[in-house]
């Protein structure tokens, strides 16, 4: 495709929406709350917020850069600029296709979660949440409501860039803050809800520091902000020329550290004053919020909002995903954007499946998660460092950032320094320590 076609997103909000988007999603309203309930609350939250400062911010700027310089799909943009990379541009279609496997499912339980909140069904049940969580997920619906989450991303991703992602994510991204800080402000009164805010804005250093918490927050840095895999390589290439992506980079963690601490604000809170365990796991939003949201008047309507909220979120952050298969699909097999987008659909559709009988009796579900975010996503991105700052043209990170010496100016040494001697070391030796 030449570059007079290709697609752009248009104006400075809308790149932060759509890459916020892509960020915001499950990582910071299911996958944040369950992480940080597990590794200390508050201490966790402080090393995720260094995460995303250090390592988070850094290599999202790498990847804007070999995007929107390329202007081109994961694997033709790293392959543009060095064959001997474009293994990385293939490492991220990887990473996109294993969480493929695995986010629709957890998405999907956020729809069934929606219709029987607005059936009402779920506060009528007789069964305890648990229970009612547990014999959903013995049944066949996760995968119908897998699949219809699947249809809803193909739809907007196959009506293309403009018309479809960059609309959507204007929509849905205002409405999704607007209903979760009505949440916080209502959990706030919920009896009980006091130990929820001890819980999570108590500090447990001993724990915060220990090797693996760290690697956890930096993983939960990468999957939050979509960073080390192609996702942000694939938004960039529709950014313009004149995009600030430092800006971009910053609001976009802005945004996604705001969310996650509120989804904290409304869990915990919400997990406390129903008496249950905020260590529950992934199926903490499914199973404890229900139960909040049984105790108040207009339990219905209130739980119908915050699974829409969830719906929202993860809608913004499945297209990128699809989006960076469908753009490779289309660019390196020459095919229309609408064939991309169901040969993609169609591989998100089996790679469910499997997922979700546990095909193999192997427990795709938590090796995907787990494969994701905590190496092919940390590496990725480590090796995206590398490249922009080692092995192009010297001054091509420092041209990106500046937009050619226009903005920028201060940060630009900043970045690239970090690039240079911190954040791909501290990515690896946490890795090293983790796994030795
Ligand atoms: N950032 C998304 C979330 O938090 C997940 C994601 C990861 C999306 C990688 C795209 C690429 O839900």
């Amino acid at each position: 495709m030449s570059e007079q076609q290709r697609a752009s997103f248009g104006g400075k909000l809308s790149v932060i929406l759509v890459a916020a988007g892509s960020a915001v999603g499950l990582g910071a309203l299911w996958r944040f709350p369950y992480i940080a309930g597990m590794h200390g609350g508050a201490a966790f939250l402080l090393v995720f917020l260094l995460s995303v400062i250090v390592v988070g911010i850094p290599a999202m700027l790498a990847e804007f850069a070999v995007g929107r310089r390329t202007k081109k799909n994961a694997v033709g943009a790293f392959r543009s600029l060095s064959k001997r990379w474009s293994w990385l541009g293939y490492s991220g279609v990887l990473g996109a296709l294993l969480i493929s496997g695995y986010y629709y499912l957890i998405a999907g339980w956020s729809l069934e979660y929606f219709a029987s909140s607005l059936s009402g069904g779920i506060f009528s049940s007789p069964h305890s949440f648990k229970e009612q969580f547990s014999m959903f997920q013995d049944s066949w619906r996760p995968l119908f409501y897998c699949f219809l989450f699947i249809l809803m991303t193909h739809f907007i991703v196959s009506r293309g860039v403009e018309k479809g992602i960059e609309k959507a994510s204007k929509i849905m991204m205002p409405a999704l803050f607007v209903i979760l800080i009505v949440m916080a402000v209502r959990v706030a009164f919920m009896p009980g809800a006091a130990d929820g805010y001890r819980f999570f804005l108590s500090c447990d250093f001993a724990e915060a520091f220990k090797p693996e918490t760290i690697m956890m927050a930096i993983g939960q840095a990468f999957f939050s902000l979509s960073v080390g895999m192609g996702c942000m390589v694939t938004y960039a290439s529709y950014f313009k020329k004149d995009t600030n992506m430092v800006a971009t980079s910053f609001n976009v963690s802005v945004l996604t550290l705001l969310v996650s601490v509120l989804a904290g604000l409304v869990i915990f809170p919400a997990v406390f004053s129903a008496g249950l365990q905020p260590a529950e796991g992934p199926s903490l939003v499914f199973v404890t919020l229900p139960e909040i949201f049984k105790g108040m008047p207009l339990a219905a309507v209130w739980s119908s909002i915050f699974f829409l909220l969830v719906i929202l979120a993860s809608l913004t952050s499945t297209i990128s995903f699809h989006e960076v298969l469908t753009a490779y699909v289309a660019e390196e097999f020459n095919m229309t954007r609408k064939r991309a987008a169901l040969v993609t659909t169609v591989i998100s559709v089996l790679l469910s499946t499997v997922t979700f009988y546990k095909m193999f009796g192997v427990d795709f579900f938590n090796i995907f998660d787990y494969i994701t975010a905590n190496v092919l996503m940390p590496l990725g991105a480590m090796f995206t460092c590398i490249m922009v700052v080692w092995f192009m043209k010297r001054g091509f990170m420092s041209e990106e950032i500046t937009n050619g010496g226009l903005c920028n100016k201060r940060f630009a040494g900043v970045v690239v320094f970090m690039l240079r001697f911190i954040t791909p070391v501290l990515i690896l030796y946490i890795f090293i320590r983790n796994f030795l």
